[in-house]
């Protein structure tokens, strides 16, 4: 498919995305590339809903097909929650490093540190004709941020079956396991198949 849009401002994203695609031989084209910066407002209350609205905001802005992903972080001790309000959740508080502070300590106060990221892209191709693919990846919150790379939640996040955190990990390691990729393969494997 040609001229594919991926309708994301995150920088760090976008570049994830792109190279999960390009081992597929695959190019496509950022919001930066076509020097796109309004967004629509993110109102669904699934990340399923909210991945769909940015795709077929995207297809109906620019004519392209248009995939757009929403994800975030489901934490145990905080009732599954923040979810679909992952960002918000992390720009409340006044650093990363206090927002992480505060997810350990209700860790530790509820005696429970199961987490999982979620992803959800939504592939629109046709005015108001869209495809869902989901990514989850199980975990659990360290007692200690740790790692520079990524972003967000990552310094807090250890995949199951791993020791160090999603921030200790290259690119390439996460890009392997993460719920993004996950959701990124179905949608690759079906865009090829
Ligand atoms: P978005 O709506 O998909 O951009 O994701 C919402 C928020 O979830 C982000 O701003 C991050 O805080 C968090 N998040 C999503 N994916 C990841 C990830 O792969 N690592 C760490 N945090 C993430």
């Amino acid at each position: 498919m040609k001229n594919l849009l991926f309708f994301s401002n995150n920088k760090n994203k976008t570049i994830e995305i792109k190279k999960i695609f390009k081992k597929f031989n695959l190019e496509i084209l950022s919001l930066s590339d076509l020097e796109i910066s309004d967004e629509p407002e993110e109102n669904g209350q699934t990340f399923e809903e909210n991945a769909k609205i940015k795709s077929d905001y995207g297809f109906n802005k620019t004519g392209f097909p248009c995939f757009a992903d929403d994800s975030g972080i489901c934490i145990e001790s905080l009732d599954w929650k923040p979810g679909v309000f992952s960002k918000i959740y992390l720009n409340n508080f006044k650093s990363n490093e206090a927002c992480f502070e505060s997810i350990i300590k209700s860790n530790k106060k509820n005696s429970k540190q199961d987490a999982y990221f979620k992803t959800s892209i939504s592939l629109t191709v046709k005015n108001n004709q869209n495809v869902i693919f989901n990514g989850k990846i199980n975990g659990k919150i360290s007692d200690q941020a740790k790692g520079e790379f990524g972003f967000g939640y990552d310094p807090i996040f250890i995949p199951e079956n791993y020791n160090k955190t999603l921030a200790e990990l290259s690119t390439k390691e996460k890009n392997e396991i993460s719920h993004r990729s996950i959701a990124v393969k179905k949608l690759i494997n079906f865009l090829t198949n």
